[in-house]
């Protein structure tokens, strides 16, 4: 695998692999890389496809008193990983490659970005948005792969990438879970060892509302009792909101696929979580 951190020796790596008659799939990350990632490489590993991932901590999506400087980085490890994986490039530039002086821009979904994160973390997915522009110009991918976990921010990409007309497939693949049901995250590292086996009220709560609201119960009652044992748990909540999947709109249509998305903090370690919630068949 090669590691590039220079913006021409990426326009010369990217070129060979296109001699070649390569796909190219992109997997942004901010490193830190757990098996969600390998996850998000193996899924984008296909004949014909050249994977390239990149690791880059992006400081425009970390607000003032946010995690920036304590955010895990562990490059080598992280190289190794992927290299072990089958990924063909790495792609790591440094702060000042990615954000030279004088940089100005900055990308605004408006709508999808609005509530839920992009309320409690304002900012983030301007930050968000910008970077993922600038990847997906730079590596310019057929393809490139996002979790779901972060289910708000790839309707953020999804939008952008449609009305700038970027011609690039954005795919996701379901969350990846630890065997208790926890959501991988490069923050789950903060947890101690009595918020760890707390943070697994999260994924269980959504799950029993979400199976609620999909049999047809009261979405109201059940986010109600998904708020309770959230906070027996010790949680502090952001939010728990009832969305449509593809708008984020809240509340959504029954008949229509929608998400539970939450936020919520354990001691100092704030988690993001959501699943589906089956639309109801009309009769
Ligand atoms: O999901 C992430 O790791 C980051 O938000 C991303 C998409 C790599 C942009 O910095």
């Amino acid at each position: 695998m090669q590691t590039i951190r220079q913006l021409d020796l990426l326009r010369t790596g990217i070129a060979e692999l296109r001699a070649e008659g390569a796909r190219i799939a992109l997997v942004p990350t901010m490193g830190a890389l757990h098996a969600g990632h390998m996850a998000l490489i193996e899924a984008a590993k296909r004949p014909g496809t050249r994977v390239v991932a990149s690791i880059f901590v992006n400081p425009k999506q970390f607000g003032p008193d946010e995690d920036l400087a304590r955010y895990p980085r562990k490059e080598q490890a992280d190289s190794r990983m992927l290299a072990a994986a089958g990924c063909d490039l790495l792609w790591m530039p440094p702060v000042e490659v990615m954000y030279p002086e004088g940089f100005a821009t900055n990308i605004s979904v408006s709508g999808v970005s609005d509530g839920l994160d992009g309320a409690a973390r304002p900012g983030h997915f301007d930050g968000v948005a910008t970077v993922v522009a600038k990847l997906l110009n730079q590596v310019r991918p057929d393809i490139a792969w996002f979790g779901e976990k972060d289910f708000q921010q790839l309707a953020v990409i999804r939008r952008m990438v449609a009305d700038l007309d970027f011609g690039i497939e954005i795919a996701g693949i379901p969350t990846q879970r630890e065997d208790d049901g926890l959501a991988l995250s490069s923050r789950n590292v903060y947890l101690d060892e009595d918020e760890r086996a707390r943070a697994v009220a999260l994924p269980r709560a959504l799950g029993v509302a979400a199976r609620a609201i999909g049999k047809g119960g009261d979405a109201e009652t059940a986010l109600a009792a998904a708020r309770a044992s959230l906070a027996a748990a010790g949680f502090e909540l952001d939010y728990l909101t009832l969305v449509d999947a593809g708008t984020l709109a809240e509340g959504g249509d029954p008949a229509r696929p929608r998400r539970l998305l939450a936020a919520a903090r354990m001691g100092s370690t704030r988690l993001i979580d959501n699943v589906a919630v089956d639309p109801i068949e009309q009769g």
